[in-house]
């Protein structure tokens, strides 16, 4: 059988927000790329399938980033004394730039689908840049790594530089319906996404179209939203018939509801906004490593979790440093003492259940039955080697939560992506 095996490991998951569940020296099947559950011993049903032994290995389900920047990777770590405006008009917007060259771009997605491809992630949302034939290429590539990935041709028809923007909004249009023709049909395991960067990067007659071509092929959406204050005030101004900056994106259909939407940030989202998220069911990304480096802030990440909102991690490359979501995961659980702390007492810090919820189960409600062991969730596992942690005679919630806050990606031995063993 295709893609069917049994793993003996140690072995967890998340349940839901609050329960993980573990199993000491366990066997975990997977049948036709779907997981068939952990059992103590190998049920007579499953014994013909060859067993991979990775007893005293931690397994885990592979980690999601529900928000990263491709053509970022290359300058991570360098202008965060910047805030975020400022950010993007000094650093971000002069790199993406240099993505027109092709040659540029093979080099620095070759370095980027390599890293993440040996990271502890196994699907991810990713933006690339506005330019067609270099997005196509880190398509390609994303394509052949094994990892299942959407990704998006961002959108900007206004507020870029002089050599990223797209002249007019049917230039930006035009090339999104371009893209979308010439990658039809190529890939299994990497699908296009709708990216308008943020409001203040697209004009409103392209936002109407985005929404067309949304809705003609069927697309899911990805954006920022109330990430830094002075962009939400920039928002209030460009769109003053907007309640609020989610709005902006909704009056346009571009705010998820019947089909799949994630906002990355939601630092400063107020109660309306946050009514609207959970209202359309949009995946918010929360980015913590990013916040910080940005000082974007602190997003209220008990509220949402409380409010059963749908959440995630996103990397945020390069405004995050760091593609290992464990990175994200203990970040998250940092920045929520310090929400607790200083902010408002009556929101308490993330547990270890919880964060790596977000990092596993949370995202990855937004690829489907993915980001857990339980029965027919896709087989997405990473085996990790602790060994150098003297973790022998931790119980595995003990191992779990070693392995967030000291993971680094070289720990990840092996992968497996929908029952896929791609190293
Ligand atoms: N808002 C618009 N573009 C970007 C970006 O590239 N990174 C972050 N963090 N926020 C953005
Ligand atoms: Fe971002």
């Amino acid at each position: 059988m295709k893609n069917s095996f049994i793993i003996k490991a140690d072995i967890c998951y998340s349940k839901n927000s609050k329960e993980i569940k573990t199993y000491k020296d366990s066997y975990l099947v997977c049948q036709d790329g779907y997981s068939k559950g952990v059992f103590k011993e190998i049920p007579d049903i499953y014994k013909s399938l060859e067993v991979y032994d990775y007893s005293g290995n931690l397994v885990l389900p592979g980690l999601i980033d529900l928000h990263v920047h491709a053509p970022q990777y290359k300058y991570r770590g360098l202008g965060l004394d910047l805030e975020l405006l400022e950010w993007l008009d000094t650093y971000t917007f002069p790199e993406e730039a240099k993505y027109s060259d092709l040659n540029y771009a093979k080099d620095a997605y070759e370095k980027f689908v390599e890293d993440l491809r040996d990271s502890s992630t196994t699907r991810a949302a990713i933006f690339s840049t506005l330019h067609v034939e270099s997005t196509i290429l880190l398509m390609d590539m994303l394509e052949k790594s094994g990892l299942i990935t959407y990704v998006g041709k961002v959108n900007m028809d206004r507020n870029g530089a002089d050599n990223l923007e797209e002249k007019s909004f049917d230039e930006s249009s035009e090339n999104t319906l371009e893209w979308l023709k010439k990658i039809d049909g190529l890939y299994e395991r990497t699908f296009p996404i709708i990216t308008p960067r943020f409001i203040p990067s697209c004009s409103d007659k392209l936002m109407e179209n985005l929404s067309k071509i949304r809705k003609e092929y069927n697309l899911a959406i990805q954006s920022h939203l109330s990430e830094n204050q002075n962009e939400i005030a920039w928002v209030k101004e460009l769109c003053p018939e907007s309640k609020f900056y989610g709005d902006a994106y909704d009056r346009f259909g571009l705010f998820g509801g019947d089909y799949k939407a994630i906002m990355a940030h939601c630092v400063w989202s107020n109660d309306e906004e946050r009514e609207l998220l959970k209202k359309n069911k949009v995946f918010i990304a929360h980015c913590p490593n990013s916040n910080m480096n940005l000082s974007s802030g602190i997003a209220p990440v008990r509220k949402y979790l409380d409010e059963g909102q749908n959440i995630g991690l996103g990397s945020d490359v390069a405004g995050g440093i760091h593609l290992s979501i464990f990175k994200q995961i203990s970040d998250a659980i940092q920045v929520s003492k310090l929400y607790w702390r200083l902010v408002d007492q009556t929101c308490k810090p993330l547990s270890i259940e919880e964060g790596f919820y977000l990092g596993s189960l949370g995202g990855g409600k937004f690829f489907g039955k993915v980001g857990s062991f339980e029965k027919d969730y896709e087989f997405d596992a990473i085996v990790l080697d602790q060994t150098a942690w003297s973790c022998e005679n931790l119980n595995i919630r003990q191992k779990l939560e070693r392995a967030i806050y000291m993971s680094c990606d070289k720990d990840v031995i092996h992968k497996f992506v929908r029952g896929r063993k791609i190293f």
